[in-house]
């Protein structure tokens, strides 16, 4: 198996969407398992060395699945603890990692910990969770407000006190500040890494310390109404609170004992903070075990400028132990081919594949799949029912296209979100045969990712990026790759003399002489090998 440092990309899989086994609408983890082909192993592969797994734990799915009950069983919904172990066995038979969401914040209000918590005062689990006594007016302790809307303290009549939700009501915060808690969170992540998990992605952490004098949040001047409401407020005190960083530690020597493993921390950035101490401040943690994703891409404007700006900055800032994660979709974001446009995707995917460190790919993105319009009776995010703004998830997190059979080959039975309308001319079988495709250019990419200066080369600015073109170049020992991106609708005059051969075009049109100027299509990106 690959060690991580030589892996070329981690594609996340929401199992409810991958594929289901059994007919009842939802995927599976035996649905997986039988895709494991499609990932690695066979000539036709997509051929990424990773995957990620979105939650499948026993849950009520009020957030699906980011509500755990239980962190020790599979949800029958997915499957069994038998089920998970073939999978992890097959997908190492094809050299492929796995990595899977760990959601330390919060559990289920069904949760045996959180039922105890709550049943008195007294009992012995009651600081498991943070609770408080409300305000002499009966109000909340303070003016936090929950990701998903509202206030983020829960009243329990029968206590009389409050609890601190970040997400749903149904999500109840745990205290991390109770090394009972660290501890038993620990031995979650002991058992998962023991039974073979290679990797773990740490979901919402920067929620897990909060300021210990509970202060009220700032209110956010620049707030617009129509704005996700949680914008309202500055965040400084509900989250990032002083002892973070130590409880991430804890969880990365955790992940330490067990040799080649990684965790990597969901942080998106807080503008009001500074975006390099940020950075740090995660890479910090641990830096041969641990890193923040990198979601930068995902607020970027397509434009050379922006991303220019974005990406050079950011590598340098970079030390050479620090590995970045480029991720520029997830099961929480609008669709890159949705949010950047249709051509633009491709390029966007030369560029996430041709940067350093290892590519976090979300599934169906290597397909073009784009966002879903739901109709307001198929809603199923818990987000977008409480806030009915239309930011909801669920367009992003519809059934993987596989064919043109019914339901797309996903499932037998009702699907639980609707499918595209396109399926049934984008989809695996027919994009895998066509070298023209979108998967077909993320395939090439990936190979190429395997054994040229993509792999280990370093990032370099190209000084005469412009207006229209990005560039950087990629250098190895043995190779220099010049990636030229054209993100702009109009002819991109790169101004500079090429010798080289072009080993990968978003366009499949440019064909490069001995030496010659190079003008770049709208929209399109190139890899160059550069003679050197
Ligand atoms: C981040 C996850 O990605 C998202 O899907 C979830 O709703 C929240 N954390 C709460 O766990």
């Amino acid at each position: 198996m690959a060690r991580w440092q030589d892996v070329n990309g981690i594609y996340q899989i929401y199992p409810r969407s991958f594929k289901d086994t059994n007919g009842d609408g939802v995927g599976d983890i035996a649905g997986i398992t039988e895709k494991l082909d499609y990932i690695k192993g066979s000539t036709s592969s997509l051929g990424v060395d990773a995957i990620w797994t979105s939650p499948f734990y026993r849950s009520p799915m009020a957030d699906f699945g980011y509500d755990i009950s239980d962190y020790y069983s599979i949800d029958p919904l997915f499957g069994d603890l038998e089920d998970f172990k073939v999978f992890i066995s097959e997908a190492h038979d094809r050299n492929i990692k796995v990595m899977v969401d760990y959601v330390p914040n919060h559990t289920s209000d069904e949760h045996p910990w959180f039922i105890a918590s709550k049943s008195s005062r007294d009992n012995d689990k009651r600081d498991w969770y943070v609770w408080r006594d409300p305000k002499p007016d009966g109000s909340p302790p303070n003016n936090w407000i929950s990701v998903f809307g509202g206030s983020a303290w829960e009243f329990d009549e029968e206590s009389g006190q409050y609890y601190v939700h970040s997400f749903l009501t149904k999500q109840p915060d745990l205290n991390w500040d109770n090394p009972a808690v660290r501890k038993a969170m620990m031995d979650v992540l002991d058992f998962w890494l023991e039974l073979g998990v290679d990797g773990i992605r740490a979901d919402a952490v920067r929620w897990i310390s909060k300021d210990s004098l509970l202060r009220d949040d700032i209110p956010n001047e620049e707030f617009k109404t129509g704005e996700d409401p949680f914008n309202a407020l500055i965040h400084r005190y509900s989250r990032y609170g002083e002892s973070l960083f130590d409880y991430l530690k804890e969880m990365a020597a955790t992940v330490e004992k067990h040799p080649d493993r990684i965790i990597l921390f969901e942080d998106y950035i807080d503008n009001h903070l500074d975006l390099h101490e940020q950075y740090a401040d995660f890479y910090a943690v641990n830096p041969s075990v641990a890193a923040p994703f990198n979601f930068e891409g995902m607020h970027t404007a397509y434009s050379a400028r922006a991303f220019r700006s974005y990406i050079d900055d950011f590598q340098k800032m970079l030390t050479s132990e620090q590995r970045p994660f480029y991720c520029f979709s997830n099961h929480d974001m609008p669709r890159l081919a949705s949010r950047f446009g249709e051509k633009q995707a491709r390029l966007i995917a030369l560029l996430q594949l041709t940067l350093p460190g290892i590519p976090v790919v979300y599934y169906g993105d290597e397909l073009g799949m784009h966002n879903v319009e739901i109709p307001p009776e198929a809603v199923q995010d818990p987000f977008e029912k409480q806030t009915q703004l239309g930011l909801g998830r669920d367009p992003e997190r519809t059934p993987m296209q596989w064919s043109d059979e019914e339901n797309a080959g996903f499932t037998t039975g009702k699907p639980w979100l609707p499918l595209a309308s396109d399926y049934k001319e984008r989809n695996v079988e027919s994009e895998s045969t066509n070298s023209d495709s979108l998967f077909s250019m993320y395939r090439t990419l990936l190979e190429l990712r395997r054994s040229s200066a993509l792999r280990t080369g370093v990032y370099d600015e190209w000084s005469d990026s412009n207006d229209s073109v990005f560039g950087y170049t990629r250098q190895s020992e043995y190779e220099k790759l010049l990636i030229l991106l054209n993100m702009s609708d109009v002819d991109g005059v790169c101004g500079q003399c090429f010798i080289g051969g072009v080993i990968c075009d978003t366009h499949k049109s440019v064909e490069l002489s001995i030496s010659q100027h190079l003008i770049l299509q709208p929209h399109q990106g190139v890899i160059i090998r550069c003679k050197t």
